[in-house]
């Protein structure tokens, strides 16, 4: 197996960081699950992302920060496809998961989606019951033979959602009866139930309250024993708290990526600086 370097940071223009990283810095090296080269996304005339290029990590949690209107969301859907659906969204640009071009014309999109799991800001439960929203992915994509297998994979996702204990008697009521922060791990949890490789969440807790907020950071410190989740943040803590490794983005350009101690304590780029510190965005 190939392993990835351990990342140092580096800035836009590739001049290496003045300090080096410890190795051991990022909890052992993995492969590269994500890969983008030159990615460049256009809304009609008007370019929002700059050829970025970035390796994402398995089994790692991957932070995005950068102030309003940057690209982050834009970034994250292109790793998903998800700008395909959105008319006059234009992606150029390689990106591999797992060394396969997701660009390849013979790649199926439903299933890179099943493969790379969203998370998005708002929890959106569909309005079924909580079996249900986890099941259907599972249904669709024929993950169980019988009835008795689907209730074990609604289950085990819900285990690793951290919401089983709270909803093992309510299954067949509704998800959107759950409270905020439950519906955020129902959403996690039907993520999970198709076996993704990578899971994408936008800024999950910007809706939660405090404590429904440790309680997901606790949940993707977990997940992270299994998937590569790259998580859009504007809380600087969070991203210290979460995340093994950080990418600053600015104006639809990825200025620099490192280990997050490295960004937070080191950063190479004045622009880096000057949004950690809370000079803008
Ligand atoms: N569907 C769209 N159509 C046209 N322009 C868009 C669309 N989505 C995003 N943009 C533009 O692309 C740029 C990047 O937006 P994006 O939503 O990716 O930023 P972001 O970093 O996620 O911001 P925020 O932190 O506010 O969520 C912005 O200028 C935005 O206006
Ligand atoms: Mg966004």
């Amino acid at each position: 197996m190939v392993m990835a370097p351990i990342p140092t940071a580096k800035s836009e223009n590739g001049t290496a960081a003045a300090a080096t990283v410890a190795p051991g810095a990022v909890a052992g090296a993995h492969p590269i699950a994500v890969k983008a080269e030159n990615v460049n996304v256009f809304y009609g005339e008007k370019q929002a992302l700059f050829d970025v290029s970035v390796d994402i990590p398995d089994r790692t949690v991957t932070a995005f920060i950068g102030p309003s209107g940057c690209g982050k969301s834009t970034f994250l859907r292109c790793i998903n496809r998800m700008n395909d659906t959105i008319e006059g969204a234009r992606v150029e640009g390689r990106i591999t998961l797992d060394g396969n071009d997701i660009h390849d014309p013979s790649l199926d999109v439903v299933e890179l989606r099943a493969r790379v799991g969203m998370v998005f800001q708002k929890p959106n439960p569909f309005p079924k019951s909580i079996y249900e929203n986890v099941s259907y992915g599972p249904r669709i994509h024929g993950l169980a033979r019988n009835k008795a297998e689907l209730d074990q994979i609604v289950e085990s996702s819900l285990r690793k959602g951290a919401l089983w204990e709270e909803v093992k008697d309510r299954l067949h009521e509704p998800g959107t009866g759950l409270s905020g922060g439950q519906q955020q791990r129902l959403c996690i949890a039907r993520a999970i139930a198709v076996s993704p490789e990578v899971i994408l969440m936008d800024e999950p807790c910007s809706a939660l309250d405090p404590i429904a907020t440790a309680k997901i950071e606790e949940l993707i410190d977990e997940l992270r024993q299994n998937y590569a989740i790259i998580i859009v943040t504007h809380s600087m803590q969070q991203a210290a708290r979460v995340s093994q490794l950080t990418s600053f983005f600015h104006l639809g350009k990825l200025v620099e990526s490192g280990t997050t101690d490295h960004i937070f304590t080191n950063p190479v780029d004045q622009r880096t600086q000057d949004y950690i510190t809370g000079r803008f965005g």
